[in-house]
C-alpha cells in the first residue's frame, strides 16, 4: 500500500506585489498547500481574485495571532525588506521553516542577530534566490564545479532595470535606506548573490561609486563597483534602476583561463556565449528561457527544492549564513561610496553596520 505523506502546511505574511508567485509556486506543489494568509491591510486580503478557494484560506491582520493560531510547517515572509528581522525573530517562536524574501536584512547588525536567534531556536530560515534555479545558471554553475573555464580571473554583473518615481511612490517603504536599502539590497540583491555563490571565495576589498538617476528618492538608484576576492578573482559591478524607459539587462559573465560564459537577457535567463576547452556551445537555447517577467519561473523550482529539504532533511543551500557576505558586500559598496575609500573586508570593524547610509 502506498503511504500518502501529508502537505505541508503553509501560511504567507505580506500579500504585495511579489505574493503572487509565492501563492502560484505553492498551489502548483503537491507536497504544499496554501493554509492561511496574513496583511495588516485587510483590504490586501480580499483583493486576491486569482487565488482559488480564497474563503476557506484564513485570513489574519495581526502577525502574532496568525503564528500563534495557525502552527504552520512553514511561514513565507514577504514584508518590506527593513522588517525582516524583525518578522524572522518573531516567527522563530513558532515555526521551525521560515521563507524569507530577499534581502535578508537592511543592517547588517540585525543580520547577524538573525543567524544569532533563529540557529539557537533550530529555526531553518530558506531566502528566496530563485534565480540560482535558471537554466544557464545551473548550466554556468556545473561548468565552473567541473573547472572547465579554468581559473577564473573576472566576474562581471550589470543590471540595467527601470523604475521610475511612480514605482517608488507605490508604497512608502520603496526607496529609503533602512527599509528598502537601495539599489544594491533590492533590485541586485539576487545578482550579488549569484556573482558571490559562483566564485565561492572570501571578499578582500570592495570600492564603489554611487548615484541617483530618479533624484527624488532618498537611497541610491545607481551603483557601480569592484571587488577583490581572495583568490585573485576581480570582479565589477554595475546596477542600476534608472534605465528608461524599460528594462534592458540583468547579465552575468565570467572569463576564465580556459574559457568565458555571458548569462544576459533582462534576467540571467539566456545563454548569450559559452565556450570552453577549445569547445564552443552551439544548442544555447536548450540552456535559455523566455519567462514574462523579471521575476522568471524560479519561483516554482525554489518551493520544490525548499519541500525536498525540508521533507528529506538535507541541508540547506539557501540558509542566513550562506548569504550574510552578500549583505556585507552591499554595505561595503555603500560605505566605500559614502568615505570615497577602498574597504577592506578582512578587517572586522568593517562588518558591523547597523544600516545601509549614502
Ligand atoms: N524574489 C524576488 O524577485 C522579489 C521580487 C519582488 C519583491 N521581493 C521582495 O519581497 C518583499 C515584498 O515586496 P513587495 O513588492 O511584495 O512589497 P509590497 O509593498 O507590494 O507588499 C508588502 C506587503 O506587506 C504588508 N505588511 C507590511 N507590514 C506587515 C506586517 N507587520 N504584517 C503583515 N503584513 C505586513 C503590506 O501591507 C504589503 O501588503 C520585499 O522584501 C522585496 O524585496 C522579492
Amino acid at each position: 500500500m502506498k503511504i500518502i505523506k501529508p502537505k505541508l502546511s503553509v501560511g504567507i505574511v505580506g500579500c504585495g506585489r511579489i505574493f503572487k508567485k509565492h501563492y502560484y509556486a505553492i498551489s502548483r506543489n503537491k507536497n504544499l498547500v496554501l493554509k492561511s494568509i496574513c496583511d495588516i491591510n485587510s483590504q490586501k486580503l480580499s483583493n486576491l481574485n486569482f487565488v482559488k478557494n480564497l474563503d476557506k484560506i484564513n485570513k489574519y491582520t495581526n502577525l502574532t495571532l496568525f503564528l500563534k493560531k495557525e502552527k504552520l510547517d512553514i511561514c513565507v515572509i514577504c514584508t518590506p525588506s527593513g522588517l525582516h528581522p524583525k518578522h524572522v525573530n518573531l516567527a522563530s517562536n513558532y515555526v521551525k521553516n521560515i521563507i524569507l524574501e530577499k534581502p535578508m536584512s537592511t543592517s547588517l547588525r540585525l543580520a547577524y542577530g538573525m543567524i544569532k536567534n533563529t540557529e539557537k531556536k533550530k529555526c531553518n530560515v530558506f531566502i528566496v534566490k530563485q534565480n540560482r534555479l535558471n537554466k544557464p545558471v545551473i548550466f554556468l554553475k556545473d561548468i565552473l564545479a567541473k573547472k572547465l573555464l579554468g581559473k577564473i580571473k573576472l566576474i562581471t554583473t550589470r543590471v540595467r532595470w527601470s523604475r521610475n518615481l511612480e514605482y517608488f511612490n507605490q508604497a512608502k517603504w520603496r526607496g529609503k535606506w533602512k527599509s528598502d536599502g537601495g539599489v544594491l539590497a533590492n533590485q541586485s540583491s539576487h545578482y550579488l548573490d549569484l556573482l558571490l555563490w559562483l566564485i565561492n571565495s572570501k571578499i578582500k576589498s570592495v570600492s564603489a561609486l554611487s548615484t541617483k538617476i530618479v533624484d527624488k528618492i532618498e537611497a541610491y538608484d545607481t551603483v557601480i563597483g569592484n571587488v577583490k576576492f581572495s583568490n585573485n578573482t576581480i570582479a565589477n559591478i554595475e546596477v542600476t534602476t534608472g534605465s528608461l524607459p524599460k528594462n534592458l539587462e540583468g547579465s552575468i559573465s565570467v572569463f576564465g583561463q580556459k574559457g568565458t560564459v555571458v548569462i544576459n537577457g533582462n534576467s540571467v535567463n539566456i545563454l548569450e556565449h559559452a565556450y570552453f576547452k577549445n569547445k564552443k556551445i552551439d544548442k544555447k537555447n536548450i540552456y535559455s528561457e523566455f519567462p514574462k517577467d523579471v521575476y522568471g519561473f524560479g519561483h516554482q523550482r525554489f518551493y520544490s527544492e525548499v519541500s525536498k529539504i525540508i521533507t528529506n532533511k538535507l541541508n540547506n543551500t539557501f540558509s542566513l549564513k550562506s548569504s550574510i557576505q552578500c549583505i556585507e558586500l552591499i554595505h561595503a559598496m555603500y560605505r566605500s561610496s559614502k568615505l570615497n575609500k577602498t574597504i577592506n573586508l578582512s578587517s572586522k570593524k568593517n562588518k558591523s553596520f547597523d544600516k545601509m547610509e549614502a
